[in-house]
């Protein structure tokens, strides 16, 4: 039997957990065509649950877009995918689409073939990054036309969406902005991971996007479900557990959802042949996940200074610190605050650690302490 506990990827049914409520109120939001910004931490699980929002969505017949502002690294390429993409959900005649995308003024089609033969319609922008903008405007303005035309409700999802500013940030978000309030046949979702990105656009009266929508922050996996999915597929495959067991696994992973899958799958393997599970097992999976990836956390620290090496094994060893405060620096044997300041921000551009809105620093791979501590051994 395959190992049900997928990480990394986008995980989908069977194999996706609980989220039952978070559905429903994404379900409910999108059927008044409102706007939401879903933000969390990293793998807390935004993109695995837009996608089976998605899925469910379509099955009741709403069209649906689904994108990811990391795949477009300039403005002309997002401008050309929303149009393309929002165009298609409503449209999946070809001479139909094809017409239409003749139509537009800032963007030309492009015909290309699959590898069976069938003729598929692309977008591609004849502008240069300067009309990009316009093309945007275009775009948008006609997936929310085609909507009303075809009178079909339709949902937006854009991933990664604190990414937004890259593209010259304020004049895009007013463009969107203004675009966005006309439409009354479109549902919005904004989801990112940068949270002070995402709250400072929502919530500073200064951004374009301020109180353009709701905010909705995605927690961890309802325990009690989750621990259900879990037992069940435990059982499936033959293992003995117990929901204690699985309650020191939500506590070893901290709830966050990678974590708890890469517990699960790691502990799936270790024991596939015995199909006993014990605590001391348990202890020992961020171990063995630790070695699993240390290729991984070598080439990292292989980009890392001395003071931020040590920095690092002062966080891994005092994750709640402020590491400006005195007796930390003290403690650890670093400092000053000047240097420690230059530390973090070359860690949190290298995507290590993160800063949590309490403002506390934690490793974006909670794995990587255990790594640390074996290192030290
Ligand atoms: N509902 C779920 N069921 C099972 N696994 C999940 C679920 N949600 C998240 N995961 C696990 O967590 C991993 C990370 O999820 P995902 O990529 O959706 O997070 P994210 O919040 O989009 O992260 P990032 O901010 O880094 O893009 C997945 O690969 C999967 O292993
Ligand atoms: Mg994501």
């Amino acid at each position: 039997m395959k190992n049900p506990f997928q990480y990394g990827g986008i995980v989908s049914e069977p194999y996706f957990a609980g989220r039952d409520e978070e559905i429903k109120e994404l379900t409910r939001e999108m059927e008044n065509n409102n706007r939401v910004f879903l933000v969390s931490q990293r793998r807390f699980g935004k993109t695995c649950l837009l996608h089976h929002l998605k899925n469910a969505l379509e099955k009741d017949g709403v069209a649906c877009t689904y994108i990811d502002l990391n795949a477009f690294p300039d403005l002309r390429s997002f401008a050309g995918a929303i149009t393309s993409m929002t165009t298609k959900a409503l449209e999946s005649n070809t001479d139909r689409l094809l017409k239409i995308f003749s139509g537009f003024h800032m963007l030309r089609p492009k015909l290309s073939m699959d590898q069976d033969g069938n003729l598929s319609a692309g977008l591609e922008l004849a502008v240069s990054e300067k009309e990009a903008l316009a093309a945007l405007v275009e775009g948008v303005a006609h997936a929310g036309t085609l909507a009303a035309k075809k009178k079909k409700r339709m949902v937006v999802i854009i991933d990664e969406f604190s990414d937004i500013e890259k593209y010259n940030g304020g004049t895009v978000e007013k463009v969107l902005r203004s675009e966005i309030q006309k439409q009354n046949h479109i549902g919005y979702i904004f989801s990112g991971s940068e949270q002070s990105v995402m709250l400072d656009m929502v919530q500073n009266s200064k951004r374009a996007f301020y109180k353009l929508g709701r905010l909705m922050k995605l927690g961890p996996i309802e325990r009690k479900a989750y621990s259900r999915f879990i037992l069940g597929w435990l059982k499936e495959g033959g293992y003995k557990a117990s929901a204690q067991q699985i309650v020191r696994i939500f506590d070893i992973g901290e709830d966050v959802p990678y974590n708890i899958q890469r517990l699960c799958h790691t502990m799936w393997e270790a024991a596939l042949e015995t199909k006993t599970i014990d605590s001391e097992l348990i202890e020992r999976l961020p171990v063995i996940i630790a070695r699993q990836d240390s290729a991984h956390y070598e080439m990292l620290w292989q980009t890392v200074t001395q003071a931020q090496k040590t920095l690092l094994i002062a966080l891994a060893n005092d994750p709640d610190a402020a590491p400006f405060s005195k007796d930390f620096q003290m403690q650890h044997g670093i400092g000053p605050s000047s240097s420690i300041k230059a530390s973090l921000v070359s860690l949190l551009k290298k995507g290590i650690i993160f800063r949590t809105l309490e403002g506390h620093y934690r490793f974006v791979d909670r794995f990587m302490i255990f790594w640390i501590g074996g290192i030290r051994k």
